[in-house]
């Protein structure tokens, strides 16, 4: 499925994207924002930083990079940022393809990106690239439940979102951060193993 097809979709669903989600996150995701932006230091790049629901939670001292390829989306990251007073360099940019110089981040953070980011080891594989070796990578997603009930509904709700909006639920982060390398820091896993939030880094 091609780039631009994708971009267009996040673009039109920007206008009500930050109210579904706001719910999302009551009912499911729970404290995840601050759980994962609590913990980023340095110079911290968010991969698909999507309307920037994450930047109020940010500790005030990090260096922050924002991506997504909606350009709408950026906009509303752009007026969150203005309205927090909080400096961001937002790109417009492919998460799969990062125009960004390799081991220039401490910190890499991607919230419910990797279920939407069409080649999600490509972009894994990019996150890696550009974090230095001592780096952490903290992530959250919405993942393949542990209940198999539950797996099977999300297989069969798979069938219409992946084809019309891109969103998988069948993936999980994990096993394909620990084949690039890293090693889990903490990992936590809730509502039937529904959501998975992680801290990794490669130097142990
Ligand atoms: C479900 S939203 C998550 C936004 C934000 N991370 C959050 O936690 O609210 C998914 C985001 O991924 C972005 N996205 C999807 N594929 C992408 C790609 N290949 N490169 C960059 N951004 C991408 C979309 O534009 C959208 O903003």
């Amino acid at each position: 499925m091609n780039r631009a097809r994708w971009a267009r979709y996040w673009d039109r669903k920007s206008d009500r994207y930050d109210a579904e989600m706001m719910r999302w996150d009551q009912r499911l995701f729970g404290d995840s924002r601050p759980w994962a932006c609590s913990k980023a230091r340095g110079e911290v790049l968010e991969v698909a930083v999507g309307s920037g629901l994450n930047l109020p939670h940010y500790p005030p001292d990090v260096q922050l990079t924002g991506v997504d390829f909606s350009t709408k989306m950026l906009d509303l990251a752009a007026e969150r940022a203005a309205s927090l007073n909080r400096a961001i360099r937002l790109l417009r940019a492919d998460a799969q393809r990062l125009p960004l110089a390799d081991n220039s981040f401490d910190t890499v953070v991607c919230t419910f990106g990797l279920c939407a980011i069409p080649d999600n080891e490509a972009a894994l594989d990019e996150i890696t690239r550009v974090l230095r070796p001592d780096g952490l990578l903290i992530l959250v997603d919405h993942v393949v439940s542990t209940s198999r009930f539950i797996r099977a509904g999300q297989w069969l709700v798979e069938r219409i979102t992946v084809p019309l909006a891109g969103e998988h639920f069948l993936r999980r982060q994990l096993p394909l951060v620990r084949a690039r390398g890293y090693t889990i820091v903490q990992a936590e896993r809730f509502r039937h193993g529904l959501v998975e939030r992680l801290v990794a880094t490669r130097l142990r």
